[in-house]
């Protein structure tokens, strides 16, 4: 199994409507789709949606990830599909992400400004323009509760602080119980 990596930029085909917050819902509705199908294949990677063009990283089984890139192109929910990076990969680096999104423009925005553009063009990104994009989205903590995809393996594996507590507190319950037992019998004994 040769694992690999996949950026590309492509350009919406629908008109995005006007969101105070939240998704845009053919985005949102992609996010399903990726939520749905990229565990099953285990890829992982993040989705950005701005200004009208995706910008999307996928890492994965080089064949699973050709399957869905195939896929991804013939959508036409966008067009224009340009890869941008496309290269073997030692390790993963998105673990339990199925498909990472980064909702609000807030770090793209300074992405933007620090690169001195006007808008969000990733037909334009250069490799380090791209390597920053990944970086960026990989280090999206927006979009925890909507889209962290984790596996039910590794929620399952995931410290329940609740369990902890219950177990703590139980714990410390006989423990009083124990120690008041020995007062009393140390006391009877005493006495
Ligand atoms: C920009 C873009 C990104 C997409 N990313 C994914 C993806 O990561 N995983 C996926 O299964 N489908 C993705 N899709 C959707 C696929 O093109 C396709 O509609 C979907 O995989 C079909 O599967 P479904 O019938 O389970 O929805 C993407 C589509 C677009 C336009």
């Amino acid at each position: 199994m040769s694992l690999i990596r996949l950026a590309y930029a492509s350009t919406a085909t629908f008109k995005a409507m006007p969101l105070e917050q939240g998704i845009e819902p053919n985005v949102s509705r992609i996010l399903l789709s990726s939520r749905r199908n990229n565990p099953k294949k285990g890829l992982v990677g993040g989705l950005y949606y701005g200004d009208g063009h995706f910008f999307q990283y996928l890492e994965g089984d080089e064949s699973a990830v050709h399957e869905l890139y195939d896929r991804i192109k013939r959508d036409d929910r966008h067009k224009d599909v340009k890869t941008l990076i496309e290269e073997p990969l030692k390790t993963r680096t998105f673990s339990n992400w199925s498909m990472k999104y980064v909702p609000v423009a807030g770090d793209v925005g300074r992405f933007l400004r620090d690169n001195k553009l006007s808008k969000f063009d990733p037909y334009q990104f250069d490799s380090i323009l791209c390597e920053q994009m990944i970086e960026l989205v990989r280090a999206s903590s927006h979009d925890d509760k909507l889209v962290n995809y984790g596996t039910r393996e590794s929620r399952a594996h995931r410290t329940n602080p609740d369990i902890v507590s219950k177990g703590i507190r139980n714990g410390l319950i006989a423990a009083a119980v124990v120690l008041v037992a020995a007062v009393m019998v140390g006391g009877i004994v005493l006495f």
